[in-house]
């Protein structure tokens, strides 16, 4: 049903167009009381086995959402009705700003694969956070990740200040916090994975963070997938040493190897970073080593290239406490959590695992 639409409307469209139409219909779908209840009815149930524990939270599943699709906030519930276990809303930055010219997201479809220069398009920590300070809380609220990153205008050594800006702003209604330093999309960004220049910022985000909240709000950094492995290594040394609560692994990829799409086509589209089925084996590999080098001290989330419901359990088994997708949900549509959930369940219970938690990091040899 969803290949259909897909195939005779989304695909003809533009793909950024195609993303507010279709997250329009969410919001729409959450607004109709019954339609709202039908529609999470059919497409979120979960298997009470799946509810786990990660950074201190609990959740229905360990199924989330990826940054990027709701870069404001504006349809969390929504997104949950479909069934994601948690949303991780933004990058915001501290400032409004525009993002990047359009086009700048592409598909492609051969691949499985998406291309985006964004550039972080977003209406800036201070509105996205009275945004979130409006939501009622209920025990239905569900758990939300905010991500922040650095505004395009500020400069590469003015950074802190920007994320500061951001954390004091946020974290009081983030279930958890991520400090983003691995798109592409804006220059210098992925500088800042130094690790010099890396402990310091995080450091100084825990301590705003500490300050505006009563509570610990758990932190993580968000990673590319074309660091070198060393630096991988130094970077989950450092999140051990400083006492980051999780790792993020991985951002898209600058890379464009192995792509079905033809090469004059890759070309045409030009900059931007690649997520989806082509960045499988890479965000694997990342997980793998972090696992292996943190051995469980912290929380990793794995996130690219997860399309079906044995992608995620293998990033289970490989040592992710949670994981998350992006682009397989434009490809698959709304039933696509369903799917997962249900595999994720049948796999858990063939497995012989009381829950998720024993699951995790069980594969690694
Ligand atoms: C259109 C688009 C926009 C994205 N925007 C962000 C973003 O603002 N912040 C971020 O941390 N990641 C962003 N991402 C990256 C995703 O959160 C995810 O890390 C990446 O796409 C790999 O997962 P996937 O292969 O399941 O898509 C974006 C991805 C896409 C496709």
């Amino acid at each position: 049903m969803y290949k259909l639409l897909f195939n005779l409307l989304f695909k003809k469209m533009d793909p950024e167009k195609a993303h507010h139409l279709a997250f329009f219909w969410i919001r729409l779908a959450r607004s109709v009381p019954g339609l709202r209840s039908l529609v999470r009815a059919v497409l979120a149930p979960r298997d009470p086995k799946l509810r786990t524990t990660a950074l201190g939270l609990d959740l229905p599943g360990p199924f989330g959402l990826g940054a990027g699709f709701d870069k404001n906030g504006i349809g969390i519930d929504g997104l949950s009705m479909l069934g994601f276990d948690y949303v991780e809303i933004g990058t915001v930055t501290g400032e409004p700003q525009p993002g990047n010219p359009a086009p700048r997201l592409f598909r492609l479809v051969e691949d499985r694969a998406l291309i985006n220069r964004m550039g972080f398009n977003n209406q800036g920590s201070a509105r996205v956070a009275a945004r979130l300070a409006a939501r009622p809380h209920t025990s239905s609220t569900p758990v939300i990740g905010v991500n922040i990153g650095k505004t395009k205008v500020v400069p590469e050594d003015e950074a802190t200040a920007d994320y500061l800006k951001s954390a004091k702003a946020l974290a009081p209604y983030a279930d958890y916090l991520v400090v983003n330093v691995s798109s592409p999309n804006t220059p210098g960004l992925r500088n800042l994975q130094a690790v010099q220049v890396l402990g310091p910022l995080l450091w100084d985000v825990r301590k705003a963070a500490d300050e505006v909240t009563t509570h610990h709000v758990p932190l993580l950094v968000k990673i590319a997938p074309d660091l070198a492995d060393e630096d991988i290594d130094e970077i989950a040394d450092m999140a051990l040493h400083l006492g980051l609560d999780g790792i993020i692994a991985t951002n898209t990829t600058i890379g464009r190897e192995g792509l079905r799409t033809p090469a004059a086509r890759i070309e045409e589209i030009g900059m931007g970073g690649l997520s989806g089925a082509p960045l499988k084996a890479r965000s694997l590999e990342v997980l793998e080593r972090l696992r292996k080098r943190t051995d469980g001290r912290l929380a990793i989330v794995s996130v690219g290239g997860i399309e079906t419901a044995e992608d995620a359990w293998q990033r289970i088994l490989a040592g992710a406490d949670l994981v998350q997708g992006y682009s397989a949900f434009i490809y698959e549509g709304p039933f696509w959590m369903r799917k997962v959930h249900k595999g994720l369940s049948a796999r858990l219970r063939a497995a012989g695992y009381a829950s998720i938690g024993e699951a995790v990091g069980k594969g690694i040899r």
